[in-house]
This record gives structure tokens, sequence and C-alpha cells, in this order.
């Protein structure tokens, strides 16, 4: 991901330099920054206290983006940070907490579907009053395989947040309950199926998320309303015609699914960040999904459906 957004820095977005990249692994931040004229670092300290480097993009694994965070706003510079902000809610109420302490915006947390085409349309056809009184929202997330470090509690905690977060943004309601059901006993316990609860229940939502699905990557959602439904289209451009079968290609993964959304995401976040602010979902946003996240992970475990108090 981390990679994929210095080329998308580079190549896409206007008025803006990478100037300084940082990986533990120090050959591929060598070889990520040679691509874009910019210099590796050997540790984030170093890259936080270069004054060349005006912002920040924490690309990191998940138990990273606590600390990178909280160092970022300790130097007073504007940070992207991957979701989630963090392992678990505790970790994110304390960068609300020292955000809030500064006084002034400066994190923005990758949910980029925000800034997919498609889920605007949706949310602008929702928030219009185009499908009448929203009832439910069914959403489909299926990766090709799991990520090497994936685990059961992840499913819910690092892809489901996607859900988590744009269902709160869709709907304008908050997820008051959820309860998350797997057909698998042992191993990484995918797929997953979740029934939220949103606005003490006046809206349903299924989640179905399945890391292993094997044939692509496949990201589906549909706003069920009084007055009519509203829907995501496939994304494919071209249809392929292979080995014995014709029709839409599936996109390999969420890079090329999302291609249009982590542009605009990241074009946002310049933009808001040479100004000294943020954009997109909020810290306090990503810790709300966070907080229905950790409900979901004790439904996974205890077989009950949970209620959140945000
Ligand atoms: N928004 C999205 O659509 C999306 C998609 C994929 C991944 N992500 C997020 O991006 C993050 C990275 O995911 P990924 O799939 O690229 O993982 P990855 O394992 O492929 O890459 C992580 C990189 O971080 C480096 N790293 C590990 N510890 C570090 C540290 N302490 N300091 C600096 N670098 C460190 C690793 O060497 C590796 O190069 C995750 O938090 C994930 O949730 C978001």
């Amino acid at each position: 991901m981390g990679s994929d957004h210095v080329r998308v820095l580079a190549e896409h977005v206007p008025g803006v330099r990478v100037v300084a990249v940082h990986d533990v692994a120090t050959e591929r931040a060598e070889q990520v920054a040679a691509r874009v004229g910019a210099r590796a670092v050997g540790s984030a300290e170093e890259l936080l206290a270069d004054p060349s480097v005006a912002a920040v993009v924490i690309a990191s694994p998940d138990p990273t983006h606590a600390p990178l965070t909280l160092a970022c706003l300790a130097a007073g510079k504007p940070v992207l940070c991957e979701k989630p902000l963090g392992v678990g809610p505790a970790e994110s109420a304390a960068v609300v907490a020292a955000e809030e302490a500064l006084g002034r915006r400066l994190v923005t947390v990758g949910f980029m579907r925000r800034f997919d085409p498609g889920y605007r349309e949706l949310r602008a056809t929702v928030r219009e009053g185009g499908v009448g009184d929203v009832v439910l929202v069914h959403n489909v997330h299926r990766n090709a395989a799991p990520h090497p470090d994936a685990t059961s509690e992840g499913v819910v905690a690092n892809s489901m947040v996607h859900e988590l977060d744009v269902l709160p943004w869709l709907t304008g309601l908050p997820v008051t309950a959820i309860e998350v059901r797997t057909p698998r006993t042992s191993g990484l316990r995918d797929p997953q199926l979740a029934v939220l609860e949103l606005g003490g229940g006046r809206v349903l939502a299924t989640v179905e998320v399945f890391l292993a699905a094997r044939y692509g990557y496949d990201v589906r959602c549909e706003v069920v309303g009084t007055g009519g439904t509203v829907s995501l289209r496939p994304p494919a451009l071209v249809d392929l015609a292979r080995d014995g079968r014709a029709g839409p290609a599936v996109p390999a993964d969420f890079r090329a699914r999302f291609a249009q959304a982590y542009r605009a995401e990241l074009s946002a976040w310049v933009d808001a960040a040479s100004r000294g602010g943020a954009t997109g979902a909020s810290a306090l946003e990503a810790h709300r999904a966070n907080v229905v996240a950790a409900a979901g992970v004790e439904s996974l475990q205890t077989g009950r459906r949970v209620s959140v108090a945000q």
C-alpha cells in the first residue's frame, strides 16, 4: 500500500513531492524512494525531524498506526494514516485525545471509499431521498486471497472496518449493534457475515467479508429504501473473452478497483495538508469504526449480538 501511495503521489497528484521514505525493510525503502527521486531514511523519527517533510503518509502494519500518528501530532505535521486507526478502540481514543489537546485537525484516516465516485453517488442519492427511507444496506467485500498476516479478528478489525466506516457515512446513522457469524470453526475464520443495526434498528445492514474468495476482488453495496434501491455498478470497463467464457473482468485487487479513489483521496489530502489541515475520515470517525469492530470481534468470539454504545 505504501509503495502504491508513493507512486500515486508522484504520478497523479500535482503540487507535491515525495522527499523521504522509511521502511524497516531498508532495501524496500531504497527501491521505492529511488523510483521517485526521494531519500530513504533510517527511522520514522529521522523522517519526522526533517524540516523538508511537510506531511506524512503512514502505510505500515496496523500496530504501528497509533504510535506513528501520535508522533506526527507531536511534530505538528498533517498525517494520512491508513486504516484502521490503531489496533482497537483504546489506541484510536488516544489519538483522538491527542488531536483534541492540540486543538486542530491534523489526522486523516485512509478510508478511501469515501472518495470512490460510485460510493459518492450512492451517498448523494441516499442523502437526497432518492430511495425514500433507507431500511436495508447489503455489502459484499471479497478478496482473492488473505494477506499473509490475516487473523480471524482482523477480518472484522482490518477488512470489515471499511464497511463499518461506510455505513454511518452513507446513512447518517451510528451502528448500535452487531452480530458476526462464520461457517468456519477452526483456522482463519473466513468468510464472516455480519448483521448490523443502525440508529437503534431503524436500518439493518448485512456485511459479507470473504478474504479467500479466489476469483478476484469484488466490493458490492446496495441501499434498499421505501422508494427504490441504489447499488454500485460492477466497475469493469471491458468484457474479457477467454478460456471458453466471455464477460466483465473482475479486478485482481483493491489497487485496481479503487485506483480512482486513491488518487482522489491523496489529491484532496495534499490540498488539505498544504493548508495545514485534514480531509476525509476524521480520527473520531475512525475511532467509532474501531469501537464497532471491537464489538464485532466480541460477537465472533461469543456467538452473541453485541450492543454498541458510541
Ligand atoms: N485503504 C486500503 O484500501 C488498504 C489496502 C491495503 C492495506 N491497507 C493498510 O495499509 C497498511 C499496510 O498494508 P500492506 O498490505 O501494504 O502491508 P505489507 O505487509 O505489504 O507492507 C507493510 C510494510 O510496512 C513495513 N513496516 C513494518 N513495520 C514497520 C515499521 N515499524 N516502520 C516502518 N515500516 C514498517 C514492512 O516492512 C512493509 O514493507 C495496513 O495497515 C493495511 O490495513 C489499506
